[in-house]
């Protein structure tokens, strides 16, 4: 019994401690796979969390790196066509090319209309492959299907309305050639063109918001003027939208800065007039609203050989007195501003008309100067590409906050045969490089963080890039 007993009792005690055993393991498993699938289940919120509020750094940075891929661009420029006119001191033969309307390379230049960008074909269809693409030099067309008008533009973030405005030289009429047929190509005056949008590629025809004078000829905005680069900025002080232009007579003889308000983003803008700021030429120009909300006004001044910068006043209708000349005998033309930690950099062409040319970014650790060239920022498609920055010309930089290092290059092809069917060009701009050392560098040169606008066919912002928090 005793040895039964003994006999038996291991056995139970085995027994039990295999039931144990066997309990214990597989709590252990199911505390594991529950582990798991609570680890599964907080990844697929966190990720769903993710793909909505905010992008992960890698996730970002995998994007970036795509967005920096080098994209080549192949096609044969065509043997020299003997009737073609010089229309431009171009730099390419590209650019020959590219001005000749009867070129067989027109198509790689102004796609077709069949190929253009219909943000509406996509509306109630599931977000595929073909959304949001920017194709740059494609027609673009708005909500309604038409082209977008909004050329020499630039993009303002509203912040009450949460909402992007993106205004434009509107110049949906007949190209001639002013003083009769010996002038450059012009459109007249139709006024400025704003569209709305919460993505920034579906765009919404707000209106022409500042239209030209159709008899009184002594007008700024008589039609038989030019309107140009048209800028508008927020003034929080006053609570008007202010549109700043560049307002000049058919020989681009008055060059002149015009100046209008709103007290909404979509108008209509009152004309208040134009000046010469402190007696200056001023051509080309744009705005640049700091974050400590003083805006500047940068324009060609002295024949174009020179740009001048200085502050507006507080509510940005005037200039002041203080002004730097910058790229002082450049001869540089269609500036472009933005700032990312803390240094100001510039896109600018040379002035060859409505001709494509090389475009340079210059940088600068204050706003006034001293400012340096660092050269030209195009990357990839071919050289003359980027000798005549992909065919356009420089018109804005978009910030896009909440991807610090990341923004859009705007820009215009101009077609001066048919300048309503200029077309636009945006392109991703990438600061990186150096932005973590100290500027101050052997042989006392600065080295600057390196700004490069990729070339893409097509491309896409990164999924997410607006609903950041
Ligand atoms: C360009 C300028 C354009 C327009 C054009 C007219 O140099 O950037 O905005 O003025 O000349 O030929």
């Amino acid at each position: 019994m005793r040895m039964k007993n003994l006999y038996k009792k291991p056995i139970t005690t085995t027994l039990h401690y295999n039931i144990w055993s066997r309990y214990c393991s597989m709590s252990v498993v199911i505390i594991w796979s529950l582990l798991i699938l609570g680890c599964i289940f907080l990844l697929h919120l966190y990720s769903n969390n993710t793909s909505l509020n905010m992008i992960h750094p890698l996730h970002s940075s995998s994007y970036f790196n795509q967005l920096q891929q080098v994209e080549n661009e192949k096609f044969q420029i065509p043997p020299p066509n003997k009737k073609r006119l010089p229309q431009s001191k171009s730099i390419t033969p590209l650019v020959d090319e590219f001005l000749d309307k009867d070129s067989t390379l027109r198509h790689v230049f102004f796609p077709h209309k069949t190929n253009a960008i219909d943000p509406m074909k996509t509306i109630g269809k599931e977000i595929n492959d073909s959304y949001s693409y920017y194709y740059p030099g494609r027609v673009w067309l708005d909500t309604d299907g038409n082209p977008i008008q909004a050329h020499g533009g630039c993009i303002l973030y509203d912040e009450i309305s949460s909402t992007y405005y993106w205004y434009g030289e509107y110049k949906d009429g007949p190209t001639y050639l002013a003083h009769g047929n010996k002038g450059p190509a012009r459109v007249d005056i139709i006024g400025v063109g704003c569209y709305s949008s919460k993505d920034l590629w579906t765009w919404k025809k707000e209106g022409i918001v500042l239209t030209a004078e159709k008899t009184n000829k002594a007008h700024d905005l008589h039609k038989s003027n030019v309107l140009e680069r048209p800028k508008v900025i927020y003034n929080e002080k006053t609570r008007k939208y202010v549109m700043l232009m560049h307002i000049d007579d058919a020989n681009y003889a008055k060059a002149s800065i015009g100046v209008a308000v709103s007290d909404t983003p979509i108008g209509p803008f009152k004309y208040l007039g134009s000046q010469r700021p402190n007696g200056y030429q001023s051509r080309d120009m744009t705005v640049y609203k700091d974050e400590d909300s003083v805006a500047y006004l940068i324009y060609s001044s002295e024949e174009n050989n020179v740009m001048h910068i200085g502050p507006l006043t507080d509510d940005y209708l005037n200039v002041t007195s203080v002004m730097r000349r910058i790229f002082v005998g450049q001869r540089r033309e269609a500036p472009a501003m933005f700032k990312h930690k803390g240094i100001y950099y510039m896109i600018t062409s040379g002035c060859t008309g409505w001709a494509p040319n090389e475009a340079l970014v210059h940088a600068s650790d204050s706003i006034l100067g001293t400012w340096e060239t660092i050269g030209n920022p195009c990357v990839g498609g071919n050289k003359m590409f980027r000798v005549s920055t992909f065919l356009a010309q420089s018109t804005f930089v978009v910030p896009l906050n909440k991807f610090p290092g990341l923004f859009i290059f705007m820009a215009d092809r101009w077609n001066p045969g048919e300048l309503r069917d200029s077309r636009y060009v945006w392109l991703p701009l990438i600061v990186d490089g150096n932005d973590d050392q100290t500027l101050e560098y052997g042989f006392g040169y600065t080295l600057w963080p390196r700004v490069s606008i990729y070339w893409h066919r097509k491309w896409k912002l990164p999924l997410g890039w607006n609903t950041l928090k």
